[in-house]
């Protein structure tokens, strides 16, 4: 499968945004991924709607928003309203509410005509996914704990991986979205693409390498 880069925009500087997703753009990434922090799912915040609304005209490339977020029904007029290509949400912050919570809230996102997906952190199973893979459009494994960029990728994730793969392909979708984000480096990257994961979340790896473009390139040479 082609391998797809999401350049995170948590590791560009705030204050200058625009010109950040624009470098994405021009340094050949295939998504925005943005990461949205509410200060209670995950203790930092980021931002909200309105950045998603702002990024929306620099780039014609799809906002792939990442809700690390509690009740994220509440907020998702606001991101499909401002423009979000995708949204995906978190199975904890869902399975606390209700256990119908988390498919309700792949039907809203998609009742916008936005493509939906769902996110496990790293100690969560993946068969969590399994009941909801026919509904998402993407699935989102994370190989760090959600908060912060920079941290180290943690490898026990990799199987998990492979198991959403091979249940993707089980249930007719082989070519599903299969997003693997934090610490993804060119060290990392062979690893997760070799478990299934064709989707590359990278945010210091691109924001801190001398040559974007070159490192986009590199990450999907994998
Ligand atoms: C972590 C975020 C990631 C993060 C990735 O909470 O969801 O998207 O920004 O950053 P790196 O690539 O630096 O691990
Ligand atoms: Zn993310």
């Amino acid at each position: 499968m082609r391998v797809k880069i999401a350049p995170s925009i948590l590791s560009a500087d705030f204050s200058r945004m625009g010109e950040a997703v624009k470098k994405c753009e021009a340094s050949g990434a295939d998504f925005i991924h943005c990461d949205v922090m509410d200060g209670s799912f995950v203790a930092p915040i980021t931002f909200g709607g309105q950045m998603v609304k702002n990024i929306r005209p620099v780039t014609k490339l799809p906002l792939d928003v990442h809700l690390m977020i509690e009740h994220p029904q509440t907020q998702i007029k606001f991101f499909a309203d401002a423009g979000a290509d995708i949204i995906t949400v978190h199975v904890e912050a869902c399975e606390k509410i209700s256990p119908n919570y988390l498919r309700d809230t792949l039907g809203l996102i998609k009742s916008y005509g936005v493509k939906c997906g769902a996110v496990i952190n790293p100690d969560v199973s993946e068969e969590k996914l399994f009941p909801v893979l026919d509904m998402c459009d993407m699935v989102l494994v994370m190989s760090v704990f959600p908060g912060y960029g920079g941290q180290k990728f943690i490898d026990s994730v990799l199987p998990k991986v492979s198991s959403l793969r091979a249940q993707a392909a089980k249930i007719g979708k082989p070519d599903m979205d299969i997003e693997i984000d934090g610490g993804i480096s060119l060290k990392t990257a062979p690893m997760a693409v070799k478990a299934g994961a064709n989707v590359l979340v990278a945010g210091s790896a691109l924001f801190g390498a001398e040559d974007m473009a070159a490192a986009v390139k590199e990450l999907k040479a994998q």
